[in-house]
């Protein structure tokens, strides 16, 4: 929506409701605005309050400096939720907003070469595929120890991080159709159909997700943990965005897209086994389960119809989906060494290494026990909260 074209009404100043969003008596399927994780955070979250464009607070000219931290990541995640769902009560305005846009694209820069700096020069993109069909034989990251000592509660955790990307899952490389030739476009496609549920919305991956957080516990709602999921879980979903988003990134994002889908079915098989251990229902571990067998699948057509057309265009080098691919297993990486560091704390009552306790800035939080940053209350779903049926199993 171009900026001019944006709605008239202003929002309330106080309470932050959008009278040309949220119409009364209506639901919303957008999530609240999360709490402010420091200036940079904070300085655009009161801004969001009001209707945009509006003149953005003297501390946007600060970006911080590290740009895996709290506040650069929940504000990159912000500024790229409005291009999905948006926030209750946010002027939709704000997606298109320039002064937004420009502290974004700053943001970005940084994140960017943060990510190319920890990717250093890629391999050969053969050599990176292959690298990813091998499972390595001496892996401990948290799947691993899901299934061999995990608690109840660690899965609850799991599942709270992994939410802000499953419950819009596929959605960030959605933004690649328009920009794939037909060949690519038509694979892609047929991946994203079974993604999206292939024409049963009920068995929408995202679906499944949140059936499994019923069954565990926790609440399906659409950003419900946006608030306790600290940075790199953010960030992976972070790196999808930033890629999803720039079309000078597309190669990199259908290389996000084939570490996904290749990488998969070993981790998905680890977690249903795991969850099925610590006492989930079928519907516990339909959406893993569905993985093992779909992803094994959508392997073979990332890597011979999306991809192989691709590398015979200027703009799609090898070396470039290869980077894509690497950055994302990056920022996986640094999401599980936060999480096994927070359960290795929780075990031996450790220092763990990675948490920033800031207790002075008034935006920190310690994670005095677990992997989140608040705590995870059991949840009842009530009967009508997923419209998830009982799984009729893997079908495929
Ligand atoms: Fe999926
Ligand atoms: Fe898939």
């Amino acid at each position: 929506m171009p900026t001019d074209a944006r709605p008239t009404t202003d929002a309330h100043p106080t309470t932050g409701t959008c009278p040309a969003t949220d119409a009364p008596g209506l639901p919303t399927d957008a999530p609240g605005l999360p709490a402010a994780r420091g200036p940079l955070s904070a300085a655009v979250l009161a801004s969001l309050r009001h209707p945009a464009p509006t003149h953005l607070a003297p501390v946007l000219a600060e970006v911080p400096a590290d740009p895996w931290g709290e506040d650069v990541q929940l504000t990159l995640y912000v500024c790229y939720e409005l291009h999905y769902r948006g926030f209750a009560g946010v002027d939709p305005a704000w997606e298109w907003s320039p002064p937004l846009l420009a502290l974004r694209g700053r943001l970005e820069r940084a994140f960017l070469d943060a990510l190319r700096r920890e990717v250093g020069e890629p391999p050969p993109l053969a050599e990176v595929l292959a690298g990813l069909l091998v499972e390595p034989p001496d892996g401990d990251g948290p799947s691993h120890h899901l299934l061999t000592a995990g608690t109840r509660q660690q899965a609850r955790e799991y599942l709270a991080h992994r939410s802000l990307y499953h419950l819009k899952e596929a959605d960030p490389q959605m933004w690649a159709v328009p920009r794939l030739p037909n060949p690519a476009k038509a694979a892609l496609v047929a991946v994203q159909y079974d993604e999206y549920g292939a024409g049963r919305p009920e068995r929408a991956h995202a679906e499944l997700f949140a059936a499994m957080m019923a069954d565990f516990g926790l609440d399906p709602t659409y950003g419900a943990y946006l608030d306790a999921v600290p940075a790199p879980a953010l960030a992976v979903v972070n790196t999808m965005s930033l890629f999803g988003l720039h079309r000078a990134l597309r190669a990199a994002l259908v290389g996000q897209f084939a570490a996904v889908e290749i990488t998969s079915p070993p981790g998905a098989a680890r977690l249903a086994e795991a969850f099925e251990r610590l006492g989930a229902t079928p519907r516990g571990t339909l959406f893993y389960r569905e993985h093992v067998l779909a992803d094994a699948v959508h392997e073979q057509l990332v890597r011979h119809t999306v991809i192989d057309p691709l590398l015979t265009l200027a703009d799609c080098p090898g070396p470039e989906i290869a980077f894509g691919a690497l950055a994302y297993l990056r920022a996986e990486d640094r999401f599980a060494d936060h999480l096994m560091a927070a359960w290795r704390h929780d075990h031996d009552h450790d220092p763990a290494p990675g948490h920033d306790p800031d207790p002075a800035s008034g935006y920190g939080h310690g994670f005095e026990s677990g992997s989140l940053r608040a705590p995870l209350p059991e949840f009842d779903p009530g009967p009508a909260t997923t419209g998830s049926p009982v799984p009729e199993g893997a079908d495929r």
